[in-house]
């Protein structure tokens, strides 16, 4: 589907593995979009690039932010038809493409206390909650810009995000059968993408994004 999504070529950080690596072929396999993939380790992000056929790659840690600056900088100057900024990784900068996208989590809108309440604590209402926040404000701030913001809160999704944990294949489906896999999560998101919609559950817990919205009585950011 060529055209159907406001944007034509897309850099995704975190693009090397797991749940960017599978919007990234999401995007080039179904809407023939542009894409360039971005994380830390080379090997796999010119193996991943490779299997998925992703247009380029670049070695950066979000976490390094002295780095981000001469990164925006190099990429533009080398791709100035980039319009899309996927903030995949677990740090996040804005941008003046045409369409943002911010990976927050599910966490980031009901504290399910399902893993553990240091885990919810943190990621709830520290970072991911932060993140849901920054991109409704986002949202508001560049309404007149024509810049889209989306923002995707995964539910959980089988990747290697756990690998530290005491069992690393707690997101796998054969020990959590509400997991998905990264293939029906990327679809999921690209039809709620295609029809539009700025806030994506993923197809399982759209409905505990949209309960995350009872504190509001409405969609505040479009007021
Ligand atoms: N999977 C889930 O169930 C789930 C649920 C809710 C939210 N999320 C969110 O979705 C996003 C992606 O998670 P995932 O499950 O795909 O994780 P993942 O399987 O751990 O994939 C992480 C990818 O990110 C790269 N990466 C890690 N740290 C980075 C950094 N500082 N700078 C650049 N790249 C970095 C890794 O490659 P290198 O190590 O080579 O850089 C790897 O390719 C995260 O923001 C996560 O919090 C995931």
């Amino acid at each position: 589907m060529p055209g159907s999504l406001p944007f034509s070529c897309a850099l995704i950080t975190s693009g090397g593995g797991g749940i960017g690596k599978a919007l990234a072929s999401y995007l080039i396999n179904t809407h023939k979009i542009k894409v360039l993939l971005a994380g830390r380790t080379e090997s796999t992000l010119s193996a991943s690039a490779r299997e998925i056929g992703a247009a380029g790659y670049y070695v950066l840690d979000v976490g390094d932010t002295a780095s981000i600056a001469p990164f925006v900088a190099q990429i533009t100057a080398e791709h100035p038809e980039l319009d899309c900024l996927i903030n995949n990784a677990d740090g996040n900068d804005s941008s003046t493409a045409a369409a943002t996208i911010n990976v927050s989590s599910v966490l980031g809108f009901v504290p399910f206390s399902i893993v553990n309440p240091i885990y919810n604590g943190t990621k709830a209402w520290l970072h991911k909650a932060w993140l849901h926040f920054w991109s409704m404000n986002l949202r508001t701030q560049l309404r007149a810009t024509g810049v889209a913001v989306f923002e995707i809160a995964p539910p959980t999704v089988a990747t290697d995000l756990h690998r530290e944990r005491a069992d690393p294949d707690y997101n796998n489906k054969n020990k959590n059968p509400g997991a998905l896999s990264v293939c029906e999560f990327a679809d999921g998101v690209g039809k709620r993408l295609v029809a539009g919609e700025d806030t994506i559950g993923g197809d399982m817990n759209m409905d505990v994004v949209e309960r995350g919205y009872v504190f509001f009585p409405v969609k505040w950011e479009t007021l």
